[in-house]
């Protein structure tokens, strides 16, 4: 990949890098559709990261289904698809993490203190291998967008972050890899988290701007779901994730939700600009 990369580097081309842990669906396809509009050469990568999933957590049965994949990407016009091996990543004596302080600590952090660590050491190799121009994260996942951003800035990668809208189906969950371990009342349930964003974004913009009733009305909303149990509801600021405690004109938020339904934790969240 290194030697290709080089290749790639000296005819001037740019490259754009996709990274994801695989069994992909429409939402990782829209973020190789950005690549492929910004850059000359667009590489996705499948690793599910060990480094990142807790020993309680779902890395043994996180779904899997390579040959899709790469159908899914080639059809979708992606230049190269990157399979590393978990020894390749992380040989026998490997002992180098890196961690970013603060933001990694809130939130999804709370609930899974190791794992932003495991994110940023293995996108941070990832950019060391791919040396991307451009790389393209989900906004699903943003919380995980602005700690990369933060990393990118801190240790002065000359590369850009670029965020993609969450695409979601018909009915507005948000599609994951790990909605398919719901079972079907608790796919219902789920819907909850979409409506609630939606429906609290809505009082914000009819000027309902008092964040703890906000709050409030969604962990009630979300809590009324059968099998749900919820995590958290916050009003962060977009950039730095900072806590709002109260909404001013002019600057943009985001909602977060997490919550589990059965076994499946899942979360979703909403942008709001005002
Ligand atoms: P994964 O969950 O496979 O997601 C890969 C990328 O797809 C992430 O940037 C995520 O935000 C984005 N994505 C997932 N669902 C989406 C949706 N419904 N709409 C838009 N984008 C969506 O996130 C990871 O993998 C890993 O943590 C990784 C960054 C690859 C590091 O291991």
């Amino acid at each position: 990949m290194q030697r290709l990369i080089s290749g790639i580097k000296a005819e001037g081309k740019t490259v754009g890098l996709v990274p994801t842990m695989g069994y992909l669906h429409e939402g990782h396809l829209s973020l190789v559709k950005k690549s492929k509009e910004k850059s000359d050469i667009t590489v996705v990568s499948i690793f599910v990261n060990p480094a990142q999933f807790a020993p309680n957590e779902d890395l043994l049965k996180y779904p899997k289904d390579i040959k899709r994949d790469k159908k899914l990407l080639q059809k979708a016009g992606v230049d190269y698809v990157f399979i590393p091996s978990t020894d390749e990543i992380y040989p026998e004596g490997f002992q180098t993490f890196v961690e970013v302080d603060k933001i990694s600590k809130k939130f999804e952090g709370e609930f899974r203190p190791i794992h932003f660590k495991g994110v940023v050491t293995i996108v941070s190799i990832l950019f060391n291998i791919v040396r991307p121009d451009y790389a393209f994260f989900g906004r699903k996942d943003a919380q995980q967008a602005a700690i990369v951003k933060r990393m990118v800035k801190d240790l002065k990668m000359n590369i850009e972050i670029v965020t993609c809208p969450i695409i979601r189906d018909m009915d507005g969950l948000a599609k994951s890899s790990r909605n398919i371990f719901l079972s079907p009342v608790e796919r219902n349930d789920a819907l909850v988290l979409s409506r609630s964003l939606k429906r609290a974004k809505m009082l914000i913009k009819e000027d309902r701007k008092n964040v703890m009733v906000i709050l409030n009305k969604m962990k009630e909303e979300i809590s009324s779901a059968g099998t749900s149990k919820l995590d958290y509801v916050k009003i962060v600021d977009e950039d730095n994730f900072e806590e709002a405690e109260k909404l001013l004109e002019g600057k943009k938020y985001y909602i977060l939700a997490a919550c589990r339904f059965g076994s499946t934790r899942l979360i979703d969240n909403i942008l709001i600009t005002l």
